[in-house]
């Protein structure tokens, strides 16, 4: 594999390729607000990949008849930063993926839904339709697995499956794209694919992640992501019940690129510790991990990945110089949400770097989301166990 590439070349490859950068629109009028000049836009861009029929937000937000009886719950949802779902502090960054409203986004909304949330003159902008649902992406893949059907109850507890995929690949495989095509966007809420280990099915390295509003993901030109001989895959399911009783057929899509033509390997490091010990009821377990790069890098991306009790996590760089650079704060983490952020600039840190991730749990009952406040939690596969793992996709950086 030639280590040449051009720093630049993939950098803008990056930026083209793998980042899908919001569309530009012009600032929303905080004067007298209306759904067709100012509101529309917003929710367009933000919020319909997941507010629309069979997709995973409970109300459709196209239209404004649609959106009028909803008004002054999106003004709240927005107003307190838990719609959009992005849990990235401000600060960092930037990132290609930001569905984050800006300030005077939240402010043309909530005005608007004060103001009685009128329709405002002429034309609703008309929504994008959505991509063809059973096509895939970038052609036919190289490589599908379906999953068997699975049926999801109705109501109760959300469910969490690790389902092992034999793929009996007799040589290495070098991955450019993969597309997850959830079976019912209604209950699957996210699903990870991982790289299993040697021999294992043990989650061992991250490939992929869908959660509600993803787009099938291809790599920066020249990079892809290595899948071994013999090595296996392993799927992560999260359901969330919906009501409704419903049967998930997920499958996913590989396609390959020819190993003359993979400059680098997209690699993802796990920065992660695996000693955790969170006591019962304990409302802010503190604990951090750390590694150090062996090889001058172009960091893309980063992923929080902790459980129901994860809370906080912090990344940082520790350079060579002594100098330190934050690199993502997330302190109101949901573990709903698997976001990758992507940056918008690769950031290059050098060989003897040490990426540090300081993360906190809560553990006690007054977190909503504790399955149990009684019990002591330590690293596991399960859900109801917890990880501290900060992923950091990067790839090897040309001197
Ligand atoms: C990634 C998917 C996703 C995106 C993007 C998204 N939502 Fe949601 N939204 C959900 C889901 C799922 C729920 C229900 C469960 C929850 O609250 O987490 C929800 C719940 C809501 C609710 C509460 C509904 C209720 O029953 O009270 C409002 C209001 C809302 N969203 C508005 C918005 C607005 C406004 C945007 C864009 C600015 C947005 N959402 C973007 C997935 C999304």
């Amino acid at each position: 594999m030639p280590q040449a590439i051009r720093v630049t070349r993939l950098a803008a490859a990056a930026a083209a390729v793998l980042f899908l950068a919001p569309p530009v629109t012009a600032g929303p009028n905080l004067d007298q607000p209306t759904f067709v000049d100012d509101v529309a836009p917003i929710l367009h861009a933000n919020c319909v990949s997941c507010h629309q029929p069979d997709e995973i937000g409970p109300m459709s937000l196209r239209t404004y008849r649609e959106v009028r009886p909803w008004a002054r719950s999106i003004a709240r949802a927005v107003e307190n930063r838990d719609m959009p779902p992005w849990d990235a502090d401000p600060g960092y960054g930037p990132w290609s993926n930001d569905i984050s409203l800006n300030d005077d986004e939240i402010a043309a909304i909530t005005l608007w839904a004060a103001n009685g949330a009128p329709r405002g003159e002429g034309d609703e902008p008309v929504q994008e339709q959505p991509e063809t649902v059973g096509e895939w992406a970038f052609g036919e893949p190289d490589w599908v697995f379906e999953f068997d059907p699975y049926e999801v109850a109705p109501e109760g507890e959300d469910e969490f499956r690790d389902v092992p995929i034999t793929t009996g690949f007799e040589e290495d495989r070098w991955i450019r794209a993969i597309e997850v095509q959830p079976g019912d966007r209604k209950v699957l809420h996210h699903f990870i694919l991982w790289r299993a280990a040697e021999g294992a099915f043990y989650q061992e390295s991250w490939m992929a992640a869908w959660t509600a509003g993803a787009k099938p993901y291809r790599f920066p030109a020249g990079s892809a992501r290595l899948l071994q001989k013999g090595r296996n895959l392993i799927g992560d399911f999260h359901y969330h019940p919906s009501g409704e009783a419903a049967t998930d057929s997920t499958r996913i899509g590989l396609w390959f690129a020819n190993p003359d033509e993979v400059e680098q390997e997209l690699v993802t490091l796990p920065v992660w510790n695996a000693g955790i010990n969170i006591p019962a009821g304990d409302p802010n377990y503190e604990a951090e991990a750390s590694r150090v790069l062996e090889e001058d890098v172009l960091v893309l991306a980063f992923t929080p990945h902790m459980h129901y009790r994860g809370k906080t996590m912090f990344f940082s760089a520790e350079l060579p110089d002594g100098s330190t650079r934050d690199l993502l704060g997330v302190s109101r983490y949901d573990f709903n949400w698997q976001t990758t952020y992507q940056l918008s600039e690769p950031i290059r840190l050098p060989a003897g770097t040490r990426v540090r991730v300081k993360a906190s749990f809560d553990n006690s009952a007054g977190n909503p989301s504790n399955p149990d406040p009684t019990v002591d939690v330590k690293w596991g596969l399960e859900s109801t166990d917890e990880m501290l793992n900060g992923l950091v996709d990067y790839v090897a950086a040309d001197n």
